[in-house]
């Protein structure tokens, strides 16, 4: 065999195995991790008890205050005047339902007067949130 015979079946070999090599690369990575998340399903499902923990916030114990119930409760009447409401700040019409004395105006906030609805549409409000919100909307 000449040298130039030998070179040549060298390099027929070296060309075989490096196919046979790029061959085995392409097919990919077979280790069973990456095989597993291969076929894994695309979606994953929650079963009750499976939740995980969800943040949670602290629920304000304790009466609200006068102001917080004012401003979520009865300020959609009682700023504008709705259907006759007496307005926030007004002095004049408040001094004249005060003069019915503060037991009668706390309890027609309470049970509803008129177009004033019971609790003034807060219906988990206290008696004494209630009173509470009174007491802002007359120091308004
Ligand atoms: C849907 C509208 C509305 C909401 C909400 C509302 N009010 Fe009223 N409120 C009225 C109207 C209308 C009157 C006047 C009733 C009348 O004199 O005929 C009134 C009257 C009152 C009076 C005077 C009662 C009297 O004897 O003269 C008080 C006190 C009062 N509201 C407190 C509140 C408080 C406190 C809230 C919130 C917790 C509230 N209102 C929410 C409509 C509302």
């Amino acid at each position: 065999m000449s040298q130039k015979e030998i070179s040549s079946r060298c390099l027929t070999l070296f060309v075989i195995s490096a196919l046979f090599f790029a061959s085995a690369a392409s097919a990919g990575n077979m280790s069973e991790e990456a095989i597993a998340q291969r076929i894994a399903p695309v979606g994953s499902v929650y079963l009750q008890g499976d939740i995980p923990e969800i943040e949670t916030f602290d629920i304000p114990s304790g009466p609200r205050s006068g102001d917080n119930v004012y401003n979520t409760f009865c300020i959609a009447c009682h700023s504008t005047g709705v259907a006759g409401a007496p307005k926030a700040g007004d002095t004049k019409a408040w001094n004249a339902r005060m003069a019915q004395g503060r037991d009668a105006l706390n309890d027609h906030a309470i049970n509803g007067f008129n177009a004033m609805p019971a609790r003034g549409t807060c219906m988990d409000c206290t008696d004494e949130e209630m009173i509470a919100a009174i007491d802002h909307i007359l120091s308004l």
